[in-house]
């Protein structure tokens, strides 16, 4: 169960949507207050310890912290709902689900920013993963969040505590997750050295601009969508996504039969019959896939997968597949439809793009591993 905290959510009759109000504009009186109390913030670096005047006090974040810190989340997520407006609300109805998300990580590195003792930020360090040849942490979209004032300087100084941290522990490579229109701390992210490797993004279930009657098949014989398969996987080494995917016959076999059991829908399009383009699509982030975690159980649909071989791209077959994935969706009972996708990707970025609306990003920042 996660705690009880004084509410600060409010809804006005003119608004669909929830504001917070006290977080809410720089008219907050203890937001007023704390600019004329600077504290001093300490941070370690080679032994030293630095003193850095602020407005703000950071801490360890703590069991005690996470009330609070579900509470900003949800504020944030609210106002990307404002911008996407097919983000799901169940997401974030039961605040115990997030608290549940996040508990399992309160052992890890993470800061709470206090004024007047009340969390006005926080950041917990999320998953340690092996990421493009190195140790990488993740700090997933569910895993931060602060007030609307002077949100710059709040990420600048959470980011400064906990990549110190990360350092000492030889992670080199930090991804954080964070709402596609959250613009501070997008801006914040890239003045720090941050950039976009993956988008998340939703469409709803409306017809595919532009999309013909094609014949298209639904294939359940894996031996069948093997060799499109691995090419789609080898596709991923070129330039200019430059990311090494599984392309071992046997392994993608097993892959494809563990994708199938899970429940995904294979759809093929045939040239001389051989599969010339496929695309799959199943329940959202289900299986042991992390993306789309605010989606989860959300009636979301998500495509797995999709390609077309080189020489017949641009001629209408990804858009025909795509509406077949619509059309699944709409027979299986979901409300939208999800991707995720390489942000360097060429031709997959471009069509995911102008079909679907990006809600969240992840970035990420390289430092120098000799450190
Ligand atoms: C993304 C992909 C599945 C789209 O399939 P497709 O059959 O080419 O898609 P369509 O022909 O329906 O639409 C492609 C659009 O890009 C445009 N386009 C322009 N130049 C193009 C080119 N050289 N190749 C492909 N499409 C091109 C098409 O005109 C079309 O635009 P429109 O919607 O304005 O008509 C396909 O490009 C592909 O397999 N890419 C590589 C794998 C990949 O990125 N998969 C997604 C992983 S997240």
């Amino acid at each position: 169960m996660c705690v009880a905290f004084p509410s600060i959510l409010c809804r006005s009759t003119t608004q669909r949507a929830w504001r917070c109000l006290p977080h809410y504009g720089k008219e907050d009186p203890r937001f007023l207050h704390a600019r004329k109390s600077r504290c001093i913030i300490m941070t370690r670096n080679r032994g030293f310890i630095n003193e850095m005047r602020s407005n703000y006090q950071i801490v360890p974040f703590t069991a005690d912290h996470l009330g609070a810190a579900v509470e900003l989340l949800i504020c944030d997520y609210r106002r990307e709902q404002e911008e996407s407006p097919l983000l799901p609300s169940e997401a974030i109805d039961n605040a115990d689900r997030v608290c549940d998300a996040i508990k399992p990580l309160l052992t890890n590195p993470g800061v709470a920013v206090l004024q007047d003792n009340q969390v006005v930020a926080f950041m917990l360090s999320g998953y340690r993963v092996p990421f493009k040849g190195q140790k990488a942490i993740i700090v997933p979209e569910y895993c931060h969040a602060s007030i609307l004032p002077d949100r710059r300087e709040l990420y600048q100084i959470m980011y400064m505590r906990l990549a110190s941290e990360w350092v000492r522990d030889h992670i080199h490579l930090h991804v954080i997750g964070h709402f596609a229109h959250n613009t501070i701390l997008w801006e914040s992210l890239y003045q720090l050295g941050f950039g976009a490797i993956i988008a998340e993004a939703l469409r709803d279930l409306s017809r595919i601009q532009g999309a013909h009657t094609m014949d298209i098949v639904e294939e359940t014989d894996i031996e069948r969508l093997l060799n499109i398969s691995i090419e789609d996987s080898r596709y991923y080494r070129d330039s200019p996504i430059l990311i090494v995917k599984e392309t071992d016959t046997d392994e993608r076999r097993t892959i494809l039969e563990s994708s199938i059991r899970e429940g995904n829908t294979y759809f093929a399009f045939y040239e001389n019959d051989e599969a010339g383009a496929y695309l799959s699509v199943g329940k959202s982030a289900s299986g042991t896939l992390k993306e789309g975690f605010l989606l989860r159980d959300t009636c979301t649909a998500q495509i797995k997968n999709a390609f077309v071989k080189p020489h017949i791209r641009g001629k209408g077959i990804g858009k025909s597949l795509l509406q077949r994935a619509v059309d699944w969706s709409i027979e299986h009972g979901y409300e939208r439809l999800f991707v995720e996708f390489e942000t360097a990707n060429y031709f997959g970025g471009n069509f995911w793009r102008s079909h679907f609306t990006p809600y969240l990003y992840f970035s990420m920042r390289y430092v120098d591993n000799t450190i």
